[in-house]
């Protein structure tokens, strides 16, 4: 079976942008939800978990048809959260660095103007979904919104960094404040993360 992804840091390290109770509630509940609902499906499909969860997107024809809606939707559960937690960090790592930030500025022309970008997407989504920013296959960079699990991996997409939209991830703390939220993730973004998935995943596509 596929296992939890360990966090490096504690539930209380992201105070006081993310609350303690709402990190533990995220990890152990949301989170370990769909891994636990996945897991349930796969073993129901006799599946023998030969591929990583990233490549199990590109192999979803192995499944019964009736469980595929259920597969995916839990499957983008895991991937989008286990980007999630990578993305932030509580190291003050939050200012592009190397191959990202060389990227970001010459797409978004400064740092300041991706992250207005990067709000105003946030902001434009509808319901519950998550704020990505992702590597195209022409190597291009590209701020992108998804709904519900559904993750970039599906569109041929390589998801670098995301924000978890959903109310479960800020509501407790920030309530119907959704902007005070994007502005503070901004605070924990961990640019080293997101450089290295960058560099790993550029190189294999150039
Ligand atoms: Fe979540």
């Amino acid at each position: 079976m596929y296992v939890r992804m360990t966090l490096n840091y504690d539930f209380a390290s992201l105070e006081p942008f993310i609350d303690t109770h709402t990190m533990g509630l995220h990890y152990n509940k949301h989170y370990l939800g769909y891994l636990k609902n996945l897991n349930n499906l796969l073993a129901k499909n006799n599946y023998n978990y030969e591929y990583s969860l990233k490549d199990l997107v590109y192999h979803l024809d192995l499944f019964d048809k009736n469980d595929l809606e259920n597969i995916k939707f839990n499957l983008g559960g895991v991937l989008n959260h286990e980007l999630y937690w990578n993305s932030v960090s509580p190291k003050k790592n939050n200012v592009p660095v190397k191959a990202i930030k060389v990227a970001i500025e010459k797409k978004y022309q400064s740092y300041d103007n991706f992250k207005t970008v990067f709000t105003e997407t946030a902001m434009s989504l509808k319901g519950s979904g998550y704020t990505f920013l992702v590597l195209k296959a022409n190597n291009d960079i590209e701020i992108v919104n998804t709904t519900n699990q559904h993750t970039p991996y599906m569109d041929n997409d390589i998801p670098l960094m995301t924000m978890d939209m959903w109310e479960h991830a800020y509501y407790i703390n920030y309530e119907n404040n959704k902007k005070e939220y994007i502005e503070n993730f901004f605070d924990i973004v961990d640019y080293e993360n997101i450089n290295r998935l960058y560099e790993e995943n550029k190189k294999r596509i150039a």
